[in-house]
């Protein structure tokens, strides 16, 4: 079988860290990368038989270099670069979020269905972490029950004013189009979906720059209501250390904790509705057995195993783990988030996204970013992001 020509476009942080990841893989090999910053580009010019642009037109006039792309450039960027890579008959694989908008998202889904031969991910590689599949695996097959309430409080995205800094499009309405929901919530939003469906209204409440000097939201608190009755809180802040990662699951059979990497699962030995309805003590609750489940918490491979998934879906037709088009729910619950917040009501889902658009636009139209001088960072590690 052929090794696939893989191209890469925005070769900063996260680019960066796909190249390193991918440069000894024997599933592909790196043919082209694209950056806007010449610098950008400079630190990976060793590669051999790679080819190097610094326009997006130069880069897809070239595309017999490459079979697919990775789009690792600023959100807002995602969606026309992908668009024009699938119109030229070329798989992609697109970073978190896969856009800002859900119309975005809408317009990068109705291409795909006009190229059915082109198959496409979202790097929501969270999804390839073992506790989380475990979760997920739980959820399914009826473990729990019918759910009845979801916490997650996942508050140690801490960030500094000096990551804020370090690119002059981020937290900015106009360069990147939102905070924490969109910059380091879109893996734990796209496992909301993922583990629970989405739900039927969304209610909001978050502040903008509260932490940071920032134009968009660094604490967010939200309350979601699901079609069966459930109900869940989505807590989220990048100004907050230490932090807290803990999902709470409680269903009929009982309940989940997910923290400090661990899973505990208590189950009741009746389903708590009908232990309320038969039982005839006053205060007791069914009894319950403790069970501890093992699995990872840490995937340090879940960057690339989502790059060779589409690769392997490509060439040997197996699943996506994470299709590109499932990308709309996490970004929809995003995008009603925030519209929560500025109608200052529940709304309803699905959200009208010609709505959203036009009070994104408002935002825009205050937001200071005008494209200034970046301040050059030193901490680029990945690893630390997804230490907690
Ligand atoms: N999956 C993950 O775990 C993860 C982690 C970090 C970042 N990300 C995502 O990766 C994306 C990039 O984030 P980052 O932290 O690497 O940002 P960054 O600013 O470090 O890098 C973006 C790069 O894109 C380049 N660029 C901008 N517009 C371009 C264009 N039109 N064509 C070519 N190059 C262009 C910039 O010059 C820059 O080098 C974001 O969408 C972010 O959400 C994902």
């Amino acid at each position: 079988m052929e090794q696939f020509r893989l191209a890469i476009i925005g070769t900063g942080v996260m680019g960066s860290g796909h190249i390193q990841f991918l440069s000894e893989a024997k599933f592909c090999r790196i043919t082209a990368l694209c950056d806007t910053d010449p610098e950008k580009l400079k630190p990976h010019e060793h590669l051999k038989d790679c080819a190097f642009f610094t326009s997006d037109d130069e880069f897809f006039a070239h595309s017999d270099l490459y079979d697919g792309v990775l789009i690792a450039t600023p959100h807002y960027d995602h969606v026309p670069l992908a668009v024009r890579a699938v119109e030229l008959g070329k798989h992609i694989v697109v970073e978190k979020p896969i856009a800002v908008q859900k119309s975005e998202a809408q317009r990068l889904i109705d291409t795909m269905k006009k190229h059915p031969e082109v198959k496409g991910a979202a790097m929501f590689c969270l999804r390839q972490i073992e506790a989380h599949k475990k979760i997920k695996h739980l959820i399914d097959s009826g473990e729990l029950g019918e759910l009845r309430r979801i916490n997650w409080i996942i508050t140690n995205w801490f960030r500094t004013q000096f990551y804020y800094d370090s690119g002059a499009w981020r937290a900015s309405w106009r360069g990147e189009g939102g905070g924490a929901l969109l910059n380091q919530c879109p893996h734990q939003l796209d496992l909301m979906q993922w583990f629970f469906g989405m739900p039927s209204k969304v209610t909001a409440h978050m502040s903008f720059g509260k932490y940071h000097d920032i134009e968009v939201e660094d604490d967010v608190t939200a309350f979601l209501e699901y079609p069966n009755g459930a109900t869940g809180v989505f807590i989220t802040s990048t100004g907050e250390a230490p932090g807290t990662n803990r999902l709470e699951v409680a269903g009929e059979k009982g309940k989940l904790v997910y923290e400090d990497g661990k899973i505990r699962f208590t189950r009741n030995e009746v389903e708590m509705s009908e232990y309320s309805r038969t039982s005839t003590s006053k205060y007791s609750g069914p009894p319950v057995w403790n069970v501890e489940i093992p699995a990872a918490s840490a995937n340090p491979h879940m960057h690339r195993d989502i790059t060779e998934n589409l690769i392997n879906a490509v060439q040997k037709g197996e699943k996506l783990i994470s299709d590109v088009s499932e990308g709309i729910n996490g970004l929809e619950l995003s995008n009603a988030m925030l519209l929560s917040q500025l109608k200052g009501r529940t709304v309803e889902l699905p959200i009208d996204s010609a709505l959203f658009d036009r009070h994104l636009e408002k935002l825009i139209a205050t937001s200071r970013y005008r494209k200034a001088a970046a301040v050059s960072g030193t901490n680029t590690d990945l690893k630390s992001s997804f230490s907690k």
